[in-house]
C-alpha cells in the first residue's frame, strides 16, 4: 500500500488518471459499449424498490453505456465523470444528465439518489480519500439508499501505467463501508463461473445504516 499523498500529488494523480481517459475516449467508446454488466446493473436494482422509477447516480459512467441501460429500464439516470469527453459523449448516447466533476472535488446535493452505480470507477480513488468520497455518497442517498461498485480486486495501491489505482479485498472494503455509515448486503466476484484466482473483480452491494 502507498504512503500517504500530497495535495499536489493527488492533484497530479486525479489529472493524470482522466487524462488518460480523455485521450482515448473514442476507443475506450468502441472497446466497451458491448460489455456486458447486467449482473451488476441487476444486483443494484434487486436491492432498490421495484416498480417505481429511481433516481440512480452513474459514478464514473464513461460514455454513457449504463446511463442508457437504466433509463430504458424506466428510471433516471444522472452520469458523473472527469473526463469532458466521456461527458458529451454519454450525454449524446443517453440524452440523460451528466455531471462534470472530479471524484477527488465531488458537490453532490444531499439526499436526492436512491441508488448509486459506481462501476470500475471507485478504484482509482486513492485509498487516503475513499473515506470522503464513500461519506458523500452516504449523504447523497436517501434513507436506506443503496451503493452498487464493481472493482478489480487485490492488496496494491499505485500506478498501472497511467492510470492510479487501489485494489483490496472484501475485508478492507468492508470497514472502509462500515465506517461511512454502510452495511454489506451481498458481494461476488467476475467473471462468473470462474475459479476465484480468474475472478479479477469484487462486487459489493451495500446500504445506508
Ligand atoms: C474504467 S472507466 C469505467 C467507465 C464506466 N463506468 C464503465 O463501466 O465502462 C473509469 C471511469 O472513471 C473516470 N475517472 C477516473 N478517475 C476519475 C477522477 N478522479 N474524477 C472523475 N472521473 C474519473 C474515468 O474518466 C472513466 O470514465
Amino acid at each position: 500500500m502507498s504512503n500517504k499523498h500530497s495535495q499536489d500529488s493527488l492533484k497530479d494523480i486525479e489529472r493524470i488518471t482522466v487524462g488518460h481517459y480523455e485521450s482515448r475516449a473514442d476507443v475506450f467508446w468502441t472497446g466497451t459499449r458491448d460489455h456486458d454488466v447486467s449482473q451488476n446493473v441487476k444486483a443494484l436494482l434487486q436491492a432498490l424498490p421495484q416498480g417505481k422509477a429511481l433516481d440512480i447516480l452513474d459514478f464514473g459512467c464513461g460514455p454513457g453505456r449504463d446511463l442508457l441501460t437504466f433509463k430504458n429500464l424506466g428510471h433516471r439516470p444522472t452520469g458523473l465523470d472527469g473526463s469532458e469527453s466521456f461527458c458529451k459523449m454519454a450525454r449524446k448516447h443517453s440524452a440523460c444528465p451528466v455531471l462534470h466533476q472530479q471524484f477527488l472535488q465531488l458537490e453532490l446535493e444531499r439526499g436526492v439518489f436512491d441508488g448509486i452505480f459506481a462501476n470500475a470507477s471507485l478504484f482509482h480513488i486513492p485509498s487516503q480519500c475513499l473515506p470522503n468520497v464513500l461519506s458523500q455518497f452516504r449523504q447523497a442517498l436517501r434513507p436506506e439508499g443503496i451503493l452498487f461498485m464493481s472493482n478489480p480486486r487485490g492488496n496494491d495501491e499505485g500506478w498501472n501505467g497511467q492510470r492510479y489505482g487501489h485494489y483490496i479485498e472484501l475485508e478492507q472494503y468492508t470497514e472502509y463501508l462500515e465506517q461511512a455509515g454502510f452495511k454489506v448486503l451481498d458481494h461476488y466476484y467476475r467473471p462468473e463461473g470462474k475459479p476465484r484466482e480468474e475472478q479479477p473483480w469484487l462486487a459489493i452491494v451495500s446500504q445506508i445504516m
